[in-house]
């Protein structure tokens, strides 16, 4: 079989790009569904941009990389889409932007297009061999049993990143851009919890709290944190867990609003009530409590000087805590680093030494924030390869 493109992987970024590439394409998959990630995505909404997206909240080893594609594909030009298919959309918080009904729709809009544009889809299709010729590439296909070989002028690499093997994520885009002779940047987990030994705070499990974290190289996000069986979880700690290296410590503010001047006036008025009693109008009870052993608080607020509130009001803006590791890809929703940008045209996507070679989404070496971006990138990127091919 012929093709003009053969894309690899009917994720976010494979499926936009077969809607748009025109010509004869081919996109395949070896889930079940395509788009799995969007489904399950922002909990059966998918978080599908961000209002406020821009190059500051990509990571990538060449920061500059990701604004080409970003200009020529914005989350503006990715709401008239959906505007285009009815399908109605909120913000939640921060210029994140969900479904009202359900993730669903943006997999259906997105198949819908495929269908329109006359590509083909297969689905539950093993990817056995891929090889360059001197007209372009030729993939061995397992499709029902059955070898299929096709031939591409072009070839995409959409097959995403790492997280979550058991949705199917595979290292494939990394192993063919090898065989290809695309350097791969290191890769790890990011956007994903954290883990401390010893069911540290197993016994705050489900306390949620507003905070500001920042980690070793001065990034901070304010946002809320989560208190898990296994460790932190919550938008601030996955944020922040794309900054942080094994064996660095996060720093947690607790009180991002200060609490020094209100502590004072409570002094006057609650004074006979134990600190953490008076804490606990500003966090959590159960927080409260376990703050009031692990920085041995005692007594009632009144019996605090001046000097010693202000010390602990630096405690809590100043809580250290050094993770032993993350959840890994089980559970993160993306791959940091991945297939080298210095090997691609950051206009189209394109390898820079493999003409028809074009790699998009989560596969390249760019990584976004929490909140949308991750999405936005692929539809950006798929739209750079798209307009080029
Ligand atoms: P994606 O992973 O979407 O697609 C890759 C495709 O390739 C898959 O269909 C896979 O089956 C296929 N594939 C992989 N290996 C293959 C192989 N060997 N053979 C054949 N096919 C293969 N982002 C965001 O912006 N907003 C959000 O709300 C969320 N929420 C979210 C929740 C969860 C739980 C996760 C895990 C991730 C998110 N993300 C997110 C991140 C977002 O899902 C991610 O960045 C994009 O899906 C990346 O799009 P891609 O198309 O690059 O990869």
């Amino acid at each position: 079989m012929q093709v003009d493109t053969l894309i690899l992987g009917a994720g976010a970024a494979g499926m936009m790009c077969a809607a748009h590439a025109g010509g004869r394409v081919l996109v395949v998959d070896h889930a079940k569904a395509p788009g799995e990630k969007i489904r399950i995505s922002g909990g059966g909404r998918c978080n599908f941009t961000n209002m406020h997206c821009a190059p500051h909240a990509f990571l990538s080893a060449n920061p500059h990389f990701c604004k080409s594609a970003l200009a020529g594909y914005t989350q503006w030009d990715f709401i008239d889409l959906i505007d285009q298919h009815g399908i109605a959309w909120h913000e939640k918080t921060l210029g994140q932007l969900f479904c009202d009904d359900s993730a669903r729709q943006i997999v259906e809009m997105l198949t819908g297009l495929i269908r329109k544009a006359g590509a083909e889809l297969w689905l539950k299709t093993e990817i056995a061999q891929v090889a360059q010729t001197p007209e372009g590439f030729t993939a061995r296909l397992i499709r029902d049993g059955d070898t299929v070989t096709v031939k591409a002028r072009n070839l995409v690499l959409a097959t995403g990143g790492k997280s979550i093997p058991k949705m199917g994520a595979t290292g494939l885009a990394y192993d063919l851009a090898r065989q290809f002779g695309l350097p791969v940047t290191e890769t790890r987990p990011a956007l994903v919890p954290f883990t401390f030994p010893d069911g540290r705070f197993a016994a705050l499990a489900g306390v949620s709290q507003p905070v500001r974290t920042t980690t070793q190289d001065g990034t901070s996000f304010d946002e809320a944190l989560l208190f898990t069986h296994r460790g932190l979880s919550g938008p601030a700690i996955l944020q922040s867990s794309s900054y942080w290296r094994e064996g660095e410590e996060i720093t947690v503010n607790l009180t991002p609003t200060p609490l020094l001047e209100t502590l004072r006036t409570q002094r006057q008025s609650g004074g006979r009530h134990a600190l953490k009693t008076e804490l606990a109008r500003h966090l959590p009870a159960r927080l409260a409590e376990y703050l009031a052993t692990e920085l041995s608080l005692s007594g009632n607020l009144a019996d605090q000087s001046d000097k010693a509130l202000a010390a602990l009001c630096t405690q809590l803006e100043n809580w250290s805590l050094r993770p032993s590791g993350t959840e890994g890809y089980r559970t993160a929703e993306v791959t940091l680093g991945g297939i080298d940008t210095s090997a691609l045209s950051s206009k189209t996507m394109a390898a820079k030494t493999l003409p028809g070679l074009y790699v998009i989404g989560e596969a390249v070496d760019v990584t976004g924030w929490l909140g949308g971006y991750n999405f936005q990138w692929a539809w950006s990127s798929a739209m750079a390869a798209a307009k080029s091919i």
